[in-house]
């Protein structure tokens, strides 16, 4: 029988995700989403290219949970964006309690799922999901850093002229201005960046890299990216459906490693059918260190003000 892959939210991220996981027949599909009518009809267009591109997996939609029940995935990407006057807390504290409702109703109907979380502010988000499903940590992990790296990469294999694929870089830390593109495992073809560039160039794809976010909502100027994070996400669909324990940068629910207790924060971790099986400590200099917990901090700020306001 097929797995299963709910995705709550037909937005953008959404139904890309849900269009890249039925395209590649990985599972059957349900897309959710509140607006009546939005899932149904990306998710027939969706199911009509099944015969152009050789998918023989369902995809639905729907604006109930009932059509859940069983996944073996749930992606969460439902959530508004930041509205002209609207606070950095006020999106915090609206998309808390989204993900508070869905969470509620996905887990109770999947209650052996993995969850991703997707939506924003992304560290707080999968924290608030971890709090309200009363899963495991194993099971509740969230998305971001395989998109900023996939970011750095990027602009290290332009910089360079040689394939992203002989680049290899981790971001860790909260997915924001703190994140920490970690140059000390950052190599290329097996060599060392440091020897490839200098180091005023590396921190300046860095910053391009801490700002890749917002780069691109000011060419879209409105709506943010979602091309590479959906991408990002089925790449970590793709490690638990197929149990490939890849290790990826993903937000992971910290117990002590890298110094850093009970709180979600972007670390290397192995991923497979169970969830996130292992989390991976990298020796990191001690600048980097520094800089993972000052994100760490910045994540607790956010997560402190749920808790006032739950
Ligand atoms: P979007 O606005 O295109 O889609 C969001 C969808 O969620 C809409 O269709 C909306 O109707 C739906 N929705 C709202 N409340 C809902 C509810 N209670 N139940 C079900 N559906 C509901 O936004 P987009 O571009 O798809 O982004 C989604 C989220 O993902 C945003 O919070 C965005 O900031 C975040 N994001 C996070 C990334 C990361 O690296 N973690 C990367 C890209 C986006
Ligand atoms: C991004 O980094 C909006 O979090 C999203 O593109």
């Amino acid at each position: 029988m097929r797995k299963k892959v709910t995705v709550v939210g037909a937005g953008n991220v959404g139904a890309t995700t849900a269009q890249r996981i039925f395209d590649n027949g990985y599972a059957d599909v349900v897309l959710v989403d509140i607006i009546p009518g939005l899932p149904q009809g990306k998710a027939l267009d969706m199911l009509e290219t099944g015969p152009i591109v050789g998918s023989d997996s369902s995809v639905i939609g729907t604006n109930v949970y009932e059509d859940t029940a069983g996944s073996d995935v749930i992606v969460v990407t439902s959530g508004l964006p930041r509205k002209p006057g609207m606070s950095r807390d006020d999106l915090l504290i609206k998309n808390m309690r989204i993900v508070t409702t869905v969470i509620e109703e996905t887990t109770k109907l999947s209650p052996e799922s993995v969850v991703i979380v997707v939506t924003n502010p992304l560290d707080a988000m999968v924290q608030q999901a971890f709090n309200v499903s009363g899963f495991p940590k194993s099971r509740v992990v969230g998305m971001a850093g395989i998109l900023d790296t996939g970011r750095f990469r990027t602009f290290i294999a332009e910089e360079l002229n040689v394939s992203v694929d002989s680049v290899t870089a981790f971001v860790l830390g909260g997915h924001g201005d703190t994140m920490v593109p970690v140059a000390s495992a950052t190599t290329v073809g097996g060599t060392h960046i440091s020897k490839l560039m200098s180091t005023m160039k590396l921190e300046q794809l860095v910053q391009r890299t801490r700002d890749g976010g917002a780069e691109i909502v000011n060419l879209l100027k409105s709506g943010s990216a979602y091309y590479a994070p959906s991408a990002s996400i089925e790449q970590m669909v793709k490690a638990i459906l197929f149990d490939k324990k890849e290790i990826l940068p993903c937000a992971a629910y910290l117990e002590g490693e890298y110094g850093i207790d009970g709180l979600y924060v972007g670390v290397p971790v192995k991923l497979g059918a169970s969830g996130i099986e292992e989390i991976i400590e990298f020796d990191l200099s001690e600048d980097e260190f520094t800089a993972l917990r000052r994100s760490a901090d910045a994540v607790r700020e956010l997560v402190d003000v749920m808790a006032k306001a739950d």
